[in-house]
């Protein structure tokens, strides 16, 4: 253990900090050990880690001092925030900028920051293509994420910014799953036109980010960006029509109406979806498949993901 590098996971119980943990502990010689930061080790999730052998400590985003001892010894770290528990971009800009203290002040060699892009440099404040929210932001969790990579690169952390992909298991935990219509038919609800979604299962996205890691410091100081596949709503109700055995429809409501559904964060997800729409060359340019394979060679597809997960898609 004491000649393996350290990765410390933030979110190491989560989708992406989990499948990081995973990845790395199914590759016993690879050279990495996981270091799994929770705020409580002793929950359920933290105790199933330490069973595993995964070295486990208490680190909260919000206190940055925890951040600095998590981070003493470790080579890198996977730093991702955590937008749905709080909705606040502005409390994910605070936890990225102690993340990446945190980082300088260890010495670390190589950091991941899981991001995604600041649509505003696309469509700008006064643009009203997309409607402003909360005063400055187009997408406020994509936003604070690409506001957040000049902590990274200001501190001079050797930073890899990892541009994450959709999940499909959106479809399982975030509501987004086959809802009956009016015809009676479950249906899948996106505004995205005739678009193509770049998506990804949650689980590829730590084997893309160890893989990272396993190139050793190739990624340092660049932009890369992952997917499993860019699928248009039709293709992946398809995939559901063919996996499930039943017919799945794609509603393809008008990003407006989406906006409009009322649930917490559907004006910032109404915007993201027409992001996705309407700048499909630089969203899907920027997510290259073959690039992803490369990182992880059992990256999935949609419809193995779905065939794999057929049974906890809620019943519509
Ligand atoms: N859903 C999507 O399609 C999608 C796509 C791209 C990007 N994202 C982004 O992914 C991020 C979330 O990542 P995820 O899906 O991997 O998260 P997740 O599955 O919801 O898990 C997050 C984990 O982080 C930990 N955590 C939460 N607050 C924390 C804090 N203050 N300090 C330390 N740890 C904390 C929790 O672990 P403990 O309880 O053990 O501390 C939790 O298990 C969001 O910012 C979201 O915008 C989502």
């Amino acid at each position: 253990m004491s000649d393996k590098k350290i990765i410390a996971v933030l979110g190491a119980t989560g989708a992406q900090g989990g499948g990081l943990v995973r990845a790395i502990l199914a590759d016993p010689n690879g050279g990495f050990a996981a270091r799994a930061l929770v705020r409580d080790v002793n929950s359920d999730k933290a105790k199933e880690l330490t069973k595993l052998g995964v070295e486990v400590v208490a680190a909260n985003a919000d206190d940055p001092g925890s951040l600095v001892r998590a981070f003493k010894g470790a080579y890198g770290a996977y730093c991702v925030t955590f937008f749905w528990e709080h909705l606040s971009p502005e409390k994910e800009m605070t936890q990225a900028r102690a993340m990446a203290e945190a980082a300088r002040i260890n010495g670390l060699q190589h950091v991941i920051w899981s991001t995604l892009e600041d649509t505003r440099k696309w469509v700008p404040l006064e643009d009203n293509r997309l409607p402003t929210l909360h005063e400055k932001y187009k997408v406020p969790h994509f936003d604070a994420k690409g506001e957040a990579n000049q902590y990274f690169a200001q501190l001079g952390v050797p930073t890899t910014y990892l541009l994450t992909s959709f999940y499909w298991d959106n479809f399982i935990h975030f509501g987004m799953g086959p809802k009956k219509d009016q015809t009676g038919v479950p249906a899948i609800t996106m505004p995205m036109g005739q678009g193509k979604l770049p998506g990804i299962a949650a689980e590829d996205i730590g084997k893309c980010a160890y893989g990272i890691f396993k190139q050793s410091r190739e990624y340092v100081g660049k932009t890369v960006g992952i997917a499993g596949e860019h699928l248009t709503g039709d293709q992946m109700a398809a995939a559901f029509t063919k996996v499930l055995g039943q017919p799945v429809k794609y509603n393809a409501v008008e990003p407006e109406v989406y906006r409009g559904f009322g649930f917490p964060g559907a004006d910032d997800l109404g915007n993201m979806f027409q992001f996705k729409r309407d700048f499909q060359e630089a969203f899907c340019g920027a997510r290259d498949i073959n690039f992803s394979r490369k990182l992880n060679p059992s990256l999935q597809s949609f419809e193995s993901w779905l065939d794999r997960n057929k049974n906890r898609i809620p019943q519509a």
